[in-house]
């Protein structure tokens, strides 16, 4: 258990912007493909990222890493099962699925099971993986699949999944023959596994379009490889500063993967400025409501920006209204948001924020890593301090956080815990 305590300022400064988390992952789960060293450049220090070492590690690869380059060698891969901690720790290991049933023939996890999203289904991940020749056991909360060899198919996803994505991307670079993936999701973090698998002698075309195309069967070599920007954690900085009326500006940004949340903060009242990778924030005093914010696929509004956005927002003239269509449970960020004194009402998949003059520092409980990202921007513009316990939730997807809103002249301390 872990705590931070945070006392209320305006965010300013600079400060570049960390590697992105959802695009570490499942490039080191395709890291498993490769026979050779894959040296990953980019990678930040999260939880997430060192329970994916321990993965890998665990099925009998060697692992460096040196500052925020990551070293993997598959060569000497020698299990195929994820141990049930591993699972729990973090529930999107899932996208190891493809993987190591493509390199090994077999594959063996826990079901992911229920998180604090909501339930989390991995029906597409298994439908894709058996049209590629996959035969799947579910048993007892247990997966295993096996596959003596895997060929091209054609796979629809009912829905753009993030993670279906990535898992039949990985798969068909192994299957003999042509694999189709119709209604792929297209979030940037898809685009950059692409890349990467490219980068290692994979045939894959389609990125950014709703139709992946992969020529499997291709030997992959080793390489280096720079993962993109996290968009998610520098929309949370700008989130931060427009709720404090404050002013930033982030280095080593893809601008164009901010297009949604930069429309909602320009209606909401701040300025925002975009050169080659790098994006400025000034705020004004007070924030007016901005559009319906809908979440959607890429390039929709993302629901990880949800909590953020909607914690920036609890002191608006008038009110702001939420539609969250991707996760079924993500707005457990608000009972907590109102022992701050913020007035959200939810209804289903609705979120209705009415601004209120103030809000006062609480004790309060990250309830998930967006969810605890979306506290700390709160209680930043609160009229006390604030102590957020889990905070290792936020530790999961954002890479020091205290330095990072040192260089933005706030003070957020760990007070306990690890
Ligand atoms: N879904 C199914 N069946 C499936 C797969 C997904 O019904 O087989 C449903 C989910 O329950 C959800 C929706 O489809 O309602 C979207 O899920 P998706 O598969 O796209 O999400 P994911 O791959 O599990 C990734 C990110 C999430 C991010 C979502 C949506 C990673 C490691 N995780 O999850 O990131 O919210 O895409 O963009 O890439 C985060 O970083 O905080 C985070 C939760």
């Amino acid at each position: 258990m872990s705590e931070i305590l945070i006392s209320p300022g305006r965010v300013t400064g600079e400060t570049r912007v960390q590697g992105a988390k959802n695009s570490v992952l499942p490039v080191m789960a395709a890291a498993l493909l490769v026979r050779g060293e894959v040296v990953l450049r980019g990678c930040p220090a999260l939880a997430d990222v060192d329970s994916a070492v321990h993965i890998l590690r665990h099925l009998g690869c060697a692992v460096r890493r040196e500052a925020d380059t990551l070293c993997i060698d598959a060569s000497g891969i020698s299990d195929y099962a994820i141990p049930d901690d591993l699972m729990r720790r973090m529930r999107s290991s899932v996208i190891f699925l493809g993987a190591i049933l493509a390199r090994t023939g077999q594959a063996r996890m826990t079901y992911p099971g229920g998180c604090e999203l909501g339930p989390r289904p991995i029906d597409m991940h298994l439908d894709a993986l058996r049209r590629l020749g996959a035969h799947i056991d579910e048993e007892g909360g247990r997966i295993f699949a096996r596959a003596e060899s895997l060929r091209g198919a054609e796979i629809p996803l009912r829905f753009p999944s993030v993670g279906a994505t990535e898992n039949a991307l990985i798969a068909a670079c192994a299957a003999e023959g042509t694999t189709t993936i119709r209604n792929a999701a297209r979030e940037p973090e898809i685009a950059d596994l692409v890349r990467f698998l490219r980068a290692v002698g994979c045939r894959v075309t389609g990125e950014n379009t709703a139709v992946l195309t992969v020529e499997g069967g291709m030997p992959s070599h080793g390489t280096q490889y720079r993962v993109i920007a996290d968009r998610i954690a520098a929309g949370t900085y700008l989130c931060a500063a427009a709720a404090t009326g404050g002013s930033v500006l982030l280095h080593d940004v893809e601008t164009a993967h901010l297009a949604t949340l930069c429309g909602a903060l320009t209606e909401a009242g701040c300025e925002i400025g975009m050169e080659e990778r790098r994006i400025s924030l000034r705020a004004p005093e007070k924030l007016r409501a901005p559009g319906m914010i809908v979440t959607r696929p890429y390039p929709g509004f993302p629901t990880d920006l949800q909590a953020p956005l909607m914690a920036a927002l609890l002191r608006i003239d008038g009110s702001a209204v939420f539609d969250e269509t991707i996760f079924r449970d993500r707005y457990r960020h608000a009972a907590e948001l109102a022992k701050m004194g913020a007035d959200i009402v939810c209804e289903g998949s609705r979120a209705i924020v009415c601004g209120v003059p103030a809000l006062h520092g609480a004790r309060v409980t990250a309830t998930d890593l967006r969810g605890g990202a979306a506290l700390v921007i709160a209680a930043l513009s609160a009229g006390g301090d604030s102590v957020i316990a889990e905070a290792e939730h936020i530790d999961r997807g954002y890479e020091d956080i205290t330095g990072v809103f040192a260089r933005l002249g706030v003070r957020v301390q760990r007070i306990g815990g690890t």
